[in-house]
């Protein structure tokens, strides 16, 4: 018998569809306020009814045009595909006037007009580029941070961008990897802070804000960790580390509202990450929630076939789907196989419509369907980008990001006596080396050299010369004259050494040497045997191992690749017009073989102790353990102390605030910025803990002489939790060492006793959210 209900019921559905159908053929041209009104899942659901499984699969496909290279492998043929409705979004293609090409055939081509995603990589600036991010991480500046984003997605979104590949999170304690420049150094919760800064940057008020883009948070997860360094190389680590060190900044990119996520391309624990459900569903959906879309790396999914885990292309697309990635880089894998696996059976419809609706999600979210234009601004791209206000934000995060690592007997700043200045190196006279590795559509003609910089800073008053010196891989050493003779005439010598930014940093970059490469260091010391003060600026993408330079030299500066106005920065900086404030994210490690080396290690079963006796202790035989510079160093062209550490109370409970005060002094001479570190130890657990774990910082502007008290806030179930023996993250009383400094090497402690919370029984593990 006909239900005479059912009957109406479908007859009402089927009105829905058509009147949804219909919305969507003419999605554009109409704009019909109608479909303004129906909610953004109902026109998806609408849509998606009315595709075919290829249409579906073309939504999950992702090209590259041939604007950019970032990869070895060419999407042929991209624009035919977008026509026959074969492509969900294209990257590396950028401008308005050509992404609106590409735009209008996907929307008046294609037979549901559905409208493409542009993506690309801004991974630190646009047109105007600012400093690396390690750079960056180095300001510990999440404004400054968050401006630089800012600026980055204004730029792109004017350029017809919806999307960046960025931020890069992932945590790096092995400077031999060439990526630890795109990151934000070594620890978990400042990485985590700069992460969600860097969203909040790019997305601006929200997904669809005209003037921001999405973020890709990337490389999902624990590619800092590849072995050895290697780029691209097997990852294992234990689920602990994982979760206590990797994910953190993961999960805070996405709190902040990131709207995609990108798996890396190791092997991690055995299941590349491409095909790693336990990432990809059971950590991403199901205990985050997440509910933005997952893109693969660049040929990440065919890559499953060369790690040993996909027997073929069929396999791959099958085994990457499942574990739930939902768009395909490159690799052209999901568009050729997915409706095949479909028709299958391999993979379930009701998964390919929850990928497809996410893609298109983002897309509603953009405003791509009201229209798909929208981020095509022919006409204001020219003021917008590279403009003066642009720069000059560039500026401001660049001067922030370079770390005083030495300045013996007050050389710098630039003292008025100096009047002749010998510009030496490669890199000092490099616009292009300036601008970084992954520099997005920046332009080498329009940065700012070092030796550019200074000459505009001191005019006529300081005679600035230069000499090249030898280049950065070197070997003659036929400039070495000119430049002694220069440096021999001269008060004092700014010397600029370091790598190559755009060949020996970043993605598959690797290294076995943190030496200087080629003859940079014979030419330091032809220079220091003059006599003259030599001020070397080491311009790097990770932390090299420089201790005969820093001997050599009088004062030395990490200035890394600062962008744009690198120069300008630096010049702000040397004459003394800005002064330095940076701390190292990250340890410079005495010699490669201490690798990896960081400040947040354990303090094993029988940990160095010079007072002790004997040969059996956690140490080197032909190396001290310690860092060159460890985390959080930075000086500044001022002194400072602190005294009086105290805490509010000697025993706190979870769910407390201890408070945690000192009183800053600037005990020198000009007016500096200091970084006050607060670390935290806790001596015994049901699993052993780091011997420091930072737990806040605090940025204090003092004039010479003042004094300022500095107060912190330590929520002990926020500041103390950790994944204990369990796995359950939350507190377990204990003795607890608070620890304050100016970098994480000398630290002055008080101990606190954290008490099991009112009412529990003693010893009891106390659950908090996880971070
Ligand atoms: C490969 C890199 O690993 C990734 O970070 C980048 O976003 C893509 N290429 C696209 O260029």
């Amino acid at each position: 018998m006909i239900n005479r209900s059912h009957c109406l019921n479908s007859l009402i559905f089927l009105t829905v569809i058509l009147f949804l159908g219909l919305a969507f053929a003419f999605p554009f041209s109409s704009r019909a306020q109608g479909s303004r009104e129906k909610t953004t899942e109902a026109r998806i659901a609408a849509l998606v009814a009315r595709m075919t499984p290829e249409e579906k699969a073309g939504q999950l496909n992702l090209l590259s045009s041939n604007f950019a290279v970032t990869g070895p492998t060419i999407s042929k043929d991209y624009i035919g595909q977008i026509e026959r409705g074969r492509v969900g979004g294209v990257f590396n293609a950028f401008g308005s006037a050509f992404t609106r090409k590409l735009q209008t055939i996907a929307v008046k081509n294609t037979r549901l007009h559905i409208p493409l995603l542009f993506g690309f990589d801004v991974i630190h600036g646009f047109k105007t580029i600012f400093p690396m991010p390690l750079a960056e991480a180095a300001s510990w500046d999440t404004a400054a941070i968050r401006l630089s984003a800012a600026v980055a997605a204004r730029e792109s979104a004017v350029s017809g961008l919806h999307w960046t590949f960025a931020p890069m999170v992932d945590i790096a304690r092995d400077p031999r990897w060439g990526r630890i420049v795109e990151g934000a150094g070594e620890d978990t919760w400042l990485g985590s802070l700069i992460a969600a800064a860097r969203v909040r940057g790019f997305q601006q008020k929200g997904i669809g804000d005209p003037h921001g883009v999405i973020a890709c948070v990337k490389h999902f997860a624990a590619y800092g960790a590849v072995q050895a360094g290697r780029d691209y190389n097997t990852v294992d680590v234990s689920e602990r580390s994982l979760r206590e060190t990797y994910l953190p900044p993961f999960k805070a990119a996405l709190d902040a509202g990131a709207g995609s996520i990108m798996p890396a391309f190791n092997d991690l624990n055995g299941i590349p990450c491409s095909a790693n459900s336990f990432l990809l569903k059971k950590i991403l959906r199901d205990e985050w929630k997440f509910k933005g879309f997952v893109v693969s790396d660049y040929t990440a999914v065919q890559e499953l076939i060369p790690h040993g885990l996909a027997r073929d292309a069929k396999d791959a697309g099958m085994l990457s789907f499942n574990a739930g990635m939902d768009m395909d880089m490159v690799s052209e894998i999901f568009i050729k196989q997915l409706p095949g696996l479909l028709a299958e059976e391999k993979i379930k419809e009701t998964d390919l419509d929850r990928a497809v609706s996410d893609i298109l999600r983002a897309k509603y979210q953009l405003g791509l369907f009201d229209d798909p234009y929208k981020y095509c601004h022919e006409g204001e791209e020219k003021a917008e980008l590279f403009s003066a206000s642009n720069r000059a934000a560039s500026r401001k995060v660049a001067r922030r990001s370079i770390v005083l690592l030495k300045n013996t007997g007050d050389v710098l700043p630039i003292q008025r006596s100096v009047k002749r200045i010998a510009v030496i190196g490669e890199l000092a006279n490099s616009r292009h080396d300036m601008i970084g590795s992954w520099s997005g559509a920046g332009d080498t003609a329009t940065a700012v050299s070092l030796y550019e910089g200074l000459k505009r800073r001191f005019g006529n008053t300081v005679e600035i010369s230069y000499a090249r010196g030898c280049g950065i891989s070197d070997s003659s050493r036929q400039g070495f004259a000119a430049a002694v003779s220069l440096a021999a005439g001269a008060d004092m010598v700014i010397y600029a050494a370091g790598e190559a930014s755009q060949s020996m940093t970043g993605e598959a970059s690797s290294k076995t040497s943190l030496n200087l490469p080629g003859i940079q260091s014979q030419l330091l010391d032809a220079l220091a045997a003059t006599g003259t003060p030599v001020v070397l600026l080491i311009m790097s993408g990770r932390p090299l191992t420089i201790e005969h330079e820093v001997n050599k030299s009088t004062a030395v500066l990490e200035t890394w690749f600062l962008g744009s106005e690198g120069g300008n920065a630096i010049a702000d900086v040397l004459s003394g017009d800005y002064s330095p404030q940076g701390k190292l994210p990250v340890t410079f490690p005495l010699n490669v073989g201490q690798i990896p080396l960081y400040y947040n290690s354990k303090n094993t079963g029988r940990p160095r102790d010079d007072a002790a006796e004997g040969k059996y202790r956690s140490k080197y035989l032909d190396s001290p353990d310690s860092a060159l510079f460890p985390f959080g160093y930075g000086l500044t062209y001022t002194s400072f102390s602190f005294s009086g550490l105290r805490v509010s109370s000697p025993q706190v409970r979870p769910g407390e605030v201890l408070k945690v005060n000192l009183l800053l002094t600037n005990t020198g001479k000009r007016e500096g910025e200091e970084t006050v570190q607060l670390y935290i130890r806790q001596f015994a657990a049901s699993v052993t803990r780091p011997v420091k774990e930072l737990r806040n910082f605090k940025k204090v502007v003092l004039k010479p002489g003042e004094s300022r008290t500095v107060e912190f806030d330590v929520p002990a179930s926020r500041d103390f939790a950790f994944y204990n023996a369990d796995m359950k993250y939350g507190t377990e009383p204990g003795r607890i060492q608070i620890m304050v400094g100016l970098d994480s090497r000398h630290l002055q402690g008080l101990p606190v006793e954290l008490l099991p919370q009112a009412g529990s029984k003693q010893g009891e593990k106390v659950p908090v959210n996880i971070p």
